[in-house]
């Protein structure tokens, strides 16, 4: 009889379950199964996944039933909303919702919820540094997700509260790579100031999650924020100037003009900087580099990411502004 633990895993072909999933396949000897769930079993990731060993079960995480299905007889649960997929605060605390429901009914041993602060925390709805954003929130993606930590601890589950850092994916998929300014020098364009950036290789991200499973109930009840660098502006495009070899400046704008670049989610993203700015050692004191080391010792820096990755970034020579994540 197999004895493993199954973990099943939320956006199992995606950045943060993709890396999860990983971790538990490439450790046969770990005492745990992967569950990979998706909303198409027959996709090319998921297939990948199934290659490598993981089941694969079919789930949506807008139906609760389905939820319930995808959970039943896992030890542990790894739960993350798509805010980029629906740009819906609502949307992500109705989703969180039915992942505390389902893990409720299949009575899991340990839930981790990949969240990120609320930021009316900080920076309540009256505070009029940042604009607020759909009527009730500062930063919409994080203030949703901060605010589910409850739906979790509200069920008396046995969560652990992961708080994420900025992929430093962002660079190759979501538009924040180098572009061309209109003085013809290459850009990197965020209004964080000379403040720093918590980041992290998006693989870790799975990494650490897993290493949270293996480490029982010492994480149960806890928030455990992770990162594979704490770095400025400045640096980054130090960083990206050695990795790419050519010249990459720092193009350090004002949260309001990163809010004024008119791509979907720019208020968003702008009042997101302004807070990792503003808050900088809240922020990055939640992201502790020694504790994300010890907990996945393999942990990438920005230079080890580059030296992997960098190549993949888009250079865009054409453009005279930066857009966003
Ligand atoms: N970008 C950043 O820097 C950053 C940093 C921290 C946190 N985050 C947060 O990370 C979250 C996204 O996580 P990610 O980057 O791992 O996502 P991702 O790579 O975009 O993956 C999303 C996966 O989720 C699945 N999915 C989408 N809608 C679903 C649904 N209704 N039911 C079930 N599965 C669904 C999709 O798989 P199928 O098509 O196979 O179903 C897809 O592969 C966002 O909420 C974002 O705010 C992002």
């Amino acid at each position: 009889m197999d004895e493993k633990k199954v973990i099943a895993v939320i956006g199992a072909t995606g950045a943060q379950g993709g890396g999860l999933c990983r971790a538990i396949l490439a450790d046969a000897g770990g005492g745990y199964r992967v569950r990979a769930l998706t909303r198409n079993a027959g996709s090319d990731k998921a297939k990948e996944l199934k290659q490598l060993g993981a089941e694969v079960v079919e789930v949506d995480i807008d139906d609760v039933e389905s939820l319930k299905r995808a959970f039943r007889g896992a030890h542990g649960v790894f739960c993350v909303t798509f805010f980029w997929e629906h740009f819906s605060p609502e949307k992500e605390l109705a989703e969180a919702k039915n992942m505390a429901d389902a893990a409720k009914h299949a009575e899991v041993r340990h839930v981790i919820w990949s969240t990120l602060e609320d930021t009316r925390m900080w920076v309540p709805l009256g505070d009029r540094r940042m604009p607020t954003l759909m009527g009730k929130y500062k930063v919409p993606h994080f203030d949703a997700k901060g605010e589910a930590n409850r739906l979790f601890s509200e069920r008396g589950l046995p969560a652990t509260f992961l708080l994420t850092s900025f992929y430093w994916e962002n660079l190759i998929h979501f538009g924040m790579g180098p572009k061309k300014g209109e003085d013809g020098n290459l850009y990197i364009t965020l209004p964080m100031g000379d403040k720093k950036l918590p980041g992290i290789a998006s693989e870790d991200i799975g990494k650490c999650a897993y290493a949270i499973f293996r480490k029982g109930r010492e994480f149960i009840g806890k928030t455990v924020g992770i990162a594979g660098d704490h770095l400025t502006g400045g640096q980054m495009a130090t960083a990206l100037t050695k990795a790419l070899g050519m010249e990459i400046l720092y193009n350090a704008v004002s949260p309001k003009v990163y809010r004024s670049f008119g791509f979907p989610g720019a208020e968003d993203l702008g009042n997101m900087f302004q807070f990792k700015r503003d808050f900088e050692s809240v922020f990055c004191g939640a992201r502790s580099l020694e504790f994300s080391r010890a907990l996945n010792p393999s942990m990438q820096t920005f230079e080890n990411w580059l030296a992997e990755k960098g190549r993949e970034i888009p250079i865009d020579i054409g453009s005279s502004r930066a857009s966003g994540e």
